[in-house]
C-alpha cells in the first residue's frame, strides 16, 4: 500500500505495530527517491494517533489522504471463539477505523479537503464461517464509512467504497459498491493508465475461461450494452479468477 502511493506520487508516513518492518520500508521507500517517514502506531491507540498525525503534518507538511489499512483476522469456530480474540479483531478492524477517522478529520477541516480510504474487505458483503470477528468487524467499516460520507460528504473521498480490488498482469480491476473500474497501463513503461468505469447495469454478459485448474493462466471477458466485442483481461497464474467471477455475479445482478 505504502509503495503503490510513494510510486503515484505521494508522500508517506507509514503506521504500523511492526517497527522494524516499517522502518525497512520507509527507508527502501526513500532509496528509490520517495519522501517517506515510519511512525510507530498501534490503530486501537487514540493517544498514538494523535502523535502520528502531529509527526504526518510536521514531516510532510499536511495530511491529504487517510487510507486505514490495519487489520487482524483470528479463525475459530463460534464456540470456540473466545470474548478476547472477538474483542481485539473488532478492536484493531472497527475501533481502529474509527479512531484513525477521528484524528485526522480536525486538519483535513483547516486543509479544507482530504480523503479517507477504508480497507474493508470481501468479508465485509459475504459472511464466511470462522472468522466471524472478522466479518462483524468488515461489515463494520462499510457501515461506518457511509455513515461517515453522510456527515463529511466530499471531505471523505466520495461515497464510495471499494469493496475488492485485483492485479491482473500489468492491470488492475476495482469492485467499488457502484461500478467496476478497470485501469490498464499502457505503453512500454506502464505510465500512461487509462480507467474505464462500467456502471454494473452496462455489463449484459462475462465469461471466464481457464484450463480448469488454478495453476494456469485465465481470461476473464466482458460485454457491455451497445458494444459487440467484449473487454478482455488476462489472470495470471494463482490469480482467484472464480472469486472474480463471483464478484460479477453478485453486482451485474443488481
Ligand atoms: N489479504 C487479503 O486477501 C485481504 C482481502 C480483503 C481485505 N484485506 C484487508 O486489507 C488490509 C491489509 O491486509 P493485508 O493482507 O495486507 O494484511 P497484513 O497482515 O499483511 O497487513 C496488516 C498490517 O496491519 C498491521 N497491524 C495489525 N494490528 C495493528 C495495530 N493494532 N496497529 C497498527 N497496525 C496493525 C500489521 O502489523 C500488518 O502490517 C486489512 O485491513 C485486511 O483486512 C485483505
Amino acid at each position: 500500500m505504502a509503495a503503490a502511493l510513494a510510486a503515484a506520487g505521494a508522500d508517506v508516513v507509514i503506521g504500523d505495530v511492526l517497527e522494524d518492518e516499517g522502518a525497512e520500508t520507509a527507508a527502501a521507500l526513500r532509496e528509490s527517491g520517495a519522501r517517506a517517514e515510519f511512525v510507530r502506531l498501534d490503530v486501537t491507540d487514540d493517544g498514538g494517533w494523535a502523535e502520528a498525525v502531529g509527526i504526518a503534518v510536521e514531516a510532510i507538511g499536511g495530511l491529504d489522504v487517510l487510507v486505514n489499512n490495519a487489520g487482524v483476522v483470528h479463525t475459530d469456530p463460534i464456540e470456540r471463539l473466545s470474548e478476547a480474540d472477538y474483542r481485539k479483531v473488532v478492536d484493531v478492524n472497527q475501533v481502529g477505523v474509527f479512531l484513525g477517522m477521528k484524528a485526522v478529520l480536525p486538519s483535513m477541516r483547516r486543509a479544507g479537503s482530504g480523503s479517507i480510504v477504508n480497507i474493508s474487505s470481501i468479508g465485509g458483503i459475504i459472511a464466511f464461517p470462522g472468522i466471524l470477528g472478522y466479518v462483524a468487524s468488515k461489515w463494520a467499516v462499510r457501515g461506518m464509512t457511509k455513515a461517515a460520507a453522510q456527515e463529511f460528504g466530499r471531505l471523505l473521498a466520495q461515497d464510495e467504497q471499494i469493496h475488492a480490488a485485483y492485479r491482473i498482469i500489468r492491470d488492475a480491476i476495482l469492485f467499488t459498491d457502484r461500478r467496476l473500474i478497470l485501469i490498464d497501463k499502457q505503453g512500454m513503461t506502464g505510465r500512461k493508465v487509462e480507467y474505464h468505469s462500467i456502471p454494473y447495469r452496462g455489463i449484459t454478459h462475462f465469461s471466464v475461461e481457464t484450463a480448469g485448474t488454478f495453476d494456469l493462466d485465465a481470461e476473464l471477458k466482458i460485454w457491455l450494452s451497445g458494444s459487440a466485442e467484449p473487454i478482455a483481461k488476462q489472470f495470471g497464474k494463482g490469480a482467484d479468477v472464480y472469486e472474480v467471477q463471483a464478484l460479477l455475479s453478485t453486482y451485474a445482478a443488481r
